[in-house]
């Protein structure tokens, strides 16, 4: 039987903070995951682009036979989902579903906020989008008050050079975390409205108080796909199961195995692919 694959797109290694929280929720699933890691950042790029590239990834993943596609890009799920999904979706695959990452993060955040003063960190595309902020206010049923945003332009390419560890990371943080604190002091809940965030999560923690509920999207988005899945038998059914995970990159696959066996801690053997 041919394989039928979720799809997991990101512009580079952030999804695969993602697809880590997917593949434990859903074990039995197979995944296809693809890094457009020869074209990352998408952050700084203007909305035709970004929308241009996730439209061709998607189609790719669409040609791989994936029923159902994951942006697990906060930038390209604000740039590009709204088109893609609305006009792209019923011309080129009716039948198939792309889902992104912002809609089960706004959800979490009004379960979660008792205050309602919420920041967001994200790429400089996400927060001059203001897809958070009008996001919250259409779907927290008023409990969201106030939402700050922080652009953080350095963070996706430290991690995607590897600068972790570096003082550099150190340095960029800690700047861009005092920044948001300074914009409202009553925060209770700080969004990484970014899913390379998570793997700089522990510099973080360093500088956001105690008090504030840090959120990573993972898992919030791998518990509202099981909740979707439950509720969309006719997509669910046409996913295969053999627990198979294969990876995609369109840059060196090399370089992608060394960098994703780090961050995933496994090893993985990605195939290099053009569009
Ligand atoms: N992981 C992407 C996001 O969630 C990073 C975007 C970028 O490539 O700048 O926004």
């Amino acid at each position: 039987m041919k394989r039928a694959p979720i799809g997991v797109f990101d512009s580079g290694y952030g999804g695969l903070t993602v697809l880590k929280a997917l593949e434990k929720a859903l074990p039995e699933f197979d995944f296809l995951y693809l890094g457009d890691n020869a074209r990352t950042p998408y952050g700084t790029r203007s909305f035709d682009v970004v929308y241009e590239y996730t439209l061709q990834a998607v189609k790719y993943l669409f040609g791989q036979n994936c029923p159902l596609v994951i942006i697990a890009c906060n930038t390209a799920s604000a740039k590009a989902l709204r088109n893609i999904q609305q006009l792209d979706l019923p011309k080129i695959a009716p039948e198939n579903r792309v889902l992104g990452v912002i809609r089960p993060s706004v959800e979490k955040v009004a379960e979660i906020t008792k205050n309602g003063q919420v920041g967001v960190l994200g790429t400089v595309g996400t927060v001059t989008s203001d897809s958070y902020p009008i996001e919250l206010e259409k779907w927290s049923n008023g409990r969201v008050k106030s939402t700050v945003q922080e652009a953080c332009p350095m963070w996706v390419p430290i991690v995607e050079n590897n600068e972790i560890e570096s003082e550099g990371a150190e340095f960029f943080i800690k700047k861009n975390i005092q920044n948001i604190l300074r914009k409202n002091k009553n925060l209770d809940t700080l969004v990484l409205g970014c899913t390379h965030y998570p793997l700089l999560n522990k510099i973080i923690q360093k500088y956001v108080p105690k008090e504030i509920t840090i959120l990573e999207q993972g898992q919030i988005v791998a518990e509202k796909l099981v909740d979707y899945l439950d509720r969309h038998s006719e997509i669910k059914e046409k996913l295969t199961k053999s627990g198979i995970i294969n990876f995609l990159t369109t840059e060196s696959a090399d370089t992608f195995d060394e960098k994703a066996s780090l961050f995933l801690g496994r090893k993985v053997k990605a195939k290099k692919i053009h569009f």
